[in-house]
């Protein structure tokens, strides 16, 4: 089969998009200076196409599950209008004192309410609706998000989903999470409410659009 990524494409890519702005450089240095799985941080390209989905979108109501140390909450945070609202859900403190420390330095931050502890029980307790939904927590869970926040999504609304090539462990499926993300994918691809289009950005990243 003809692969159409070479060697350096990532870079190449980083290369032609939007720079980050100072604070995502210095939150990237944190989180890679003291964090256990800094990659797990969605980084520059990724990031610069949640703001602009967030933007072209025009969403005014987002939620992410899996906050991290709040990159890309920030990012989509930026493209939020005035009065606009993200809320982020994260169970780990360690990685959110780090998020909460930079979204008190940006001028974005107050447009960002942490919701912190187990994201399944605490979507209960949030009614939406969302106009778009960032899902990068626990991959067995990816599906229950999913089926979660579909109701609390307007037609039209968006749900962006990372991870979904999982390193490309999709196309032979071993661990847990391997399998999790397999069912997912084959669960999202025949759903007929909605339209979608899995992106191979980074990781892979599902674009689901509700009908
Ligand atoms: C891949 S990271 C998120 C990265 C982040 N979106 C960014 O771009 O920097 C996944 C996060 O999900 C969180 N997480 C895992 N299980 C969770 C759960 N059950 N409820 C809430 N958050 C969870 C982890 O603590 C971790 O910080």
């Amino acid at each position: 089969m003809l692969t159409l990524t070479k060697p350096g494409i990532e870079e190449y890519a980083l290369s032609k998009t939007e720079k980050q702005s100072n604070l995502l450089k210095q939150l990237m240095a944190e989180t890679h200076a003291s964090m256990e799985y800094p990659q797990m941080l969605t980084g520059p390209v990724e990031g610069h196409l949640l703001k602009l989905m967030v933007l072209t979108s025009k969403a005014k109501t987002v939620l992410e599950i899996g906050t991290f140390t709040g990159y890309s909450a920030l990012s989509m945070a930026q493209a939020l209008p005035r009065g606009g609202k993200l809320y982020t859900m994260d169970l780990n403190p360690v990685s959110l004192a780090v998020a909460r420390r930079y979204f008190d330095l940006s001028e974005d931050g107050s447009k960002i309410e942490v919701v912190e502890g187990d994201a399944l029980t605490n979507l209960k307790k949030l009614d939406g609706p969302f106009d778009l939904v960032f899902i990068d927590a626990d991959k067995g869970n990816y599906k229950n998000y999913y089926e979660a926040v579909l109701p609390k999504v307007p037609s039209g609304g968006i749900i962006l989903v990372d991870n979904v090539l999982w390193s490309g462990a999709v196309l032979d499926p071993k661990t847990e999470d391997d399998k999790a993300i397999a069912a997912f994918n084959d669960h999202v691809a025949q759903d007929s409410r909605v339209e979608k289009v899995l992106l191979t950005v980074r990781d892979g990243v599902y674009f689901i659009r509700k009908i």
